[in-house]
């Protein structure tokens, strides 16, 4: 087993401080901001529900601030998505781009300093890499890839966009809401002392899903029902319990050493996805943490965090068991109640003030143990996190899942066949 991830508690409590202190302190070299009352002007690629959710937290942030927001461009695969997000914001018909390249056309329109990527999540590393070779600053959609080498390609531009003093912020929403940033303060203060085990779930509901129309092309068929399909949502446990998988390593200061898992698929009538899994994320130092995410309708649910600690306990985002906490000074994070508002302050904070937030490679990260998770149980294998980091001899680490936004552009997408899904043992 891999134990250079193994950290001694003085290191973690060191680690997990940093982990926290996202906003760096390393030279600007893109100083644009002018202080409060700007206009920032954005685009955005993926006109979907999140996005324009997204376009609508960044308006009310921005409001909040006192500044204001400009949609300049916008770009989608289907031409009504476009028009209707058009519409609602103001966009010029002629910034309106549709198709697998459009997000091209939106990098190109030199006034925007700021795109939002809101596709399904495969489309994450090249769209993000066009808007780096751009200059634009970022807010990325998690999860922010479904293989191991885009994961991994989103660290590097993660990486290199902070040298170039672009902002990347992620919708990971709990690393801005203020019960969470308290206790995972508290956590890095050692208020429940060191970590010993924990539990994470996200089982709920089934996720909507679409059928194949008559004579539609693969294409428009994977991207309609995208939930559906491993290749474009790096399925569940990716898409939906990175969240979960996010905190954890967040309040830990560090990934997983290794994962062991199983899964299923009982209920789908589409795609070719599992419908639940049960992880232990190995952590190293004696710490493991259980996993579990299921969509099914009918059943128990919960989505939530919880820790374990060899001097209390914690919830994620709620109540702390701690004889330390009183003896703490906890700062006081004073967030807007919705962590998708507060996400947005966050990122146009940073660009009034000149300063870099790039949390690229923390989202990277929790997409790959998510990833990694899902490889144990599709296989049946531990999985460990240098056979997806460093390991170029595992069999996982070049995996490249297909039809990949390549086949999009290049227009050579045959979808997976509908229900037929890895068998552990034998994948
Ligand atoms: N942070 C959160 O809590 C949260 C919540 C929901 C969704 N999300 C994430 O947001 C992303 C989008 O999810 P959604 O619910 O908006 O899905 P959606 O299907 O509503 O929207 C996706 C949009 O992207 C468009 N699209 C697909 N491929 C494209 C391409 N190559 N170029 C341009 N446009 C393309 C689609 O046509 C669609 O309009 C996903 O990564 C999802 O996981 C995050």
């Amino acid at each position: 087993m891999n134990t250079s991830r193994i950290l001694t508690r003085r290191h973690f409590l060191k680690n997990t401080a940093i982990a926290g202190a996202v906003v760096s302190a390393m030279p600007l070299f893109n100083i644009r901001a002018q202080g409060a009352g700007r206009k920032f002007k954005i685009g955005l690629v993926g006109c979907g529900g999140r996005g324009t959710g997204a376009t609508a937290n960044i308006i009310e942030a921005a409001k909040s601030l006192g500044h204001e927001i400009e949609v300049v461009a916008c770009a989608d695969f289907f031409q009504e998505k476009a028009d209707t997000f058009a519409k609602k914001y103001n966009v010029a018909a002629d910034r309106v781009f549709v198709g697998t390249d459009a997000y091209h056309k939106v990098m190109a329109q030199k006034e925007i300093e700021l795109v939002l990527l809101a596709t399904p999540p495969n489309f994450r590393p090249v769209h993000l890499e066009a808007a780096r070779a751009a200059g634009k600053h970022c807010f990325i959609e998690k999860p922010v890839a479904v293989d191991p080498v885009g994961a991994r390609k989103v660290i590097a531009l993660g990486e290199v966009a902070k040298q170039k003093g672009l902002c990347i912020v992620a919708g990971t929403q709990r690393r801005h809401t203020g019960t969470y940033l308290r206790n995972q303060n508290a956590v890095a203060q050692g208020a429940i002392g060191k970590i010993t085990s924990g539990t994470i779930s996200w089982c709920g509901n089934k996720l909507w899903f679409k059928e194949r129309e008559a004579g539609e092309s693969d294409a428009s068929y994977l991207v309609r029902n995208w939930p559906s399909f491993l290749e474009m949502s790096g399925d569940h446990i990716v898409e939906q319990h990175v969240h979960q998988i996010d905190v954890t390593n967040w309040f830990l200061g560090r990934p997983p050493i290794a994962a062991i898992g199983f899964g299923g698929r009982a209920r789908r009538k589409t795609g070719n996805q599992f419908d639940f899994f049960s992880v232990d994320f190995n952590y190293g130092d004696d710490c493991h943490i259980h996993s579990m995410c299921r969509q099914v309708s009918g059943c128990y649910t919960n989505v939530g965090e919880f820790y374990m600690g060899t001097e209390g306990s914690t919830y994620g985002g709620g109540k702390m068991q701690s004889a330390k906490l009183a003896s703490l000074t906890i700062p006081e994070f004073k967030t807007h109640a919705n962590g998708q508002v507060q996400e947005h302050v966050d990122l146009l904070n940073a660009l009034a003030k000149g300063e870099i937030l790039n949390g690229a490679k923390d989202v990277a990260e929790s997409t790959m143990t998510a990833i990694m998770g899902r490889i144990s149980c599709y296989t049946g294998q531990q999985v460990r996190w240098s056979d997806l980091m460093t390991n170029a001899e595992s069999p996982w680490y070049n995996l490249t899942l297909a039809p990949s936004a390549a086949n999009f552009e290049g227009g050579t997408v045959v979808a997976p066949k509908d229900d037929v899904c890895p068998i552990p043992g034998v994948a």
